[in-house]
């Protein structure tokens, strides 16, 4: 019996469809309209969720050939995200449910960020070592068993992938960043510029892009504003290289703390090619088996909450008709 999968904790509305751990369906509408804003406006996210949320669930069970009559139960993302788009996926979970008296599983979206690694094909057993980039956090994460981890090192301010789009909107591209700085970084030289590797002489496993972030303003204000557009693929190439710099420092130093029998990524910055590749290098230097999750389920979608969700305690009907989405809050355990 299918399960049913919703994630809009941000500005993707995202349903998929699982049969245990094969994605039937898998359908991601990407709302456009933040790109004229240079990011994420919540209200106009939540109303677009709102326009998408039932269109989006209807194309997954179409996809998968199933009906409303035919799920098993409904996951959805519960926390932490932009309260306002959270509250319209978990709405509209609770409307499917509630009739038909299906259970509801409430997932944690970092949760199901390291759950995509648990999918067919060729599902990841725990133990592994997961590095979580994405627009809103960036940590490593001792992944265990199915139904958590533990932070092992976090960010301290930004998140890679929130230093990324800002860094790309300096360089004049448009939102999301990531995808279109490493379009850019291609055609440029890394070592053009100096970009500090942040924390790369600290001693623990935390993380920290605001520095970079700094580094890269004063560098343009310098070139000033012709010069920032005659050097853009040389910036984004040095940016680029100091981000995963970073991220492969710490995720190198985990390895030498901690013998781990295999490494994965997780999170939207995880679908970068540079990084996926530096990582598979370490893991290769290393004979580590590294676990490349593809990119669809990098980057937000429901079938990693669909994943997450086997692993979670399901809520019977109608217990659940009082449960509230949360915007910061657990994780891990969750
Ligand atoms: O996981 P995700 O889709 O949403 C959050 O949970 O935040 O991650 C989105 C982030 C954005 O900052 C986006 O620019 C970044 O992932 N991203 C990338 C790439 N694709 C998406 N960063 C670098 N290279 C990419 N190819
Ligand atoms: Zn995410």
């Amino acid at each position: 019996m299918p399960l049913l999968a919703i994630e809009t904790s941000c500005d993707d509305t995202c349903a998929a469809v699982l049969d245990g751990p094969t994605v039937l369906s898998n359908v991601i509408s990407s709302q456009a309209d933040h790109e004229r804003y240079g990011g994420v406006v919540p209200e106009v996210a939540s109303r677009h969720h709102l326009e998408l949320a039932i269109p989006v669930v209807e194309a997954a069970l179409s996809d998968a050939g199933a009906g409303f009559d035919d799920l098993e139960a409904v996951a959805v993302t519960a926390g932490p995200g932009l309260i306002g788009a959270l509250l319209v996926g978990l709405s509209t979970a609770k409307a499917i449910a509630a009739p038909r008296r299906l259970p509801l599983i409430p997932v944690d979206h970092l949760r199901g960020h390291v759950a995509a690694n648990f999918l067919e094909p060729e599902p990841l057993e725990p133990p592994f070592l997961c590095l979580v980039a994405s627009g809103g956090h960036t940590f490593l994460a001792a992944v265990r068993d199915h139904g958590g981890f533990e932070v092992l090192g976090e960010t301290l301010d930004d998140a890679a992938g929130e230093a990324i789009d800002k860094a790309a909107r300096m360089l004049g591209l448009g939102f999301p960043g990531g995808p279109e700085l490493e379009r850019l970084a291609a055609d440029g030289d890394p070592d053009a510029f100096t970009f500090p590797v942040a924390m790369s002489r600290d001693p623990g496993l935390d993380f920290s892009f605001s520095g970079l972030k700094t580094a890269l303003v004063y560098i343009c204000r310098d070139l000033g504003e012709a010069g920032t557009a005659e050097r853009a693929a040389d910036l984004a190439a040095g940016f680029q290289a100091a981000v995963v710099g970073q991220l492969t420092t710490k995720l190198r130093r985990a390895l030498d703390q901690e013998p781990w029998p295999a490494v994965a990524l997780g999170g939207g910055v995880a679908a970068n090619g540079p990084l996926r590749r530096a990582v598979a290098q370490l893991c290769a230097e290393r004979s580590l088996p590294f676990k490349e999750v593809s990119r669809e389920l990098c980057t937000d979608n429901a079938a990693m909450i669909g994943s997450a969700a086997r692993f979670t305690e399901p809520i019977a009907y109608p217990d659940y008709l009082r449960f509230d989405a949360f915007a910061t809050g657990p994780r891990g355990g969750g």
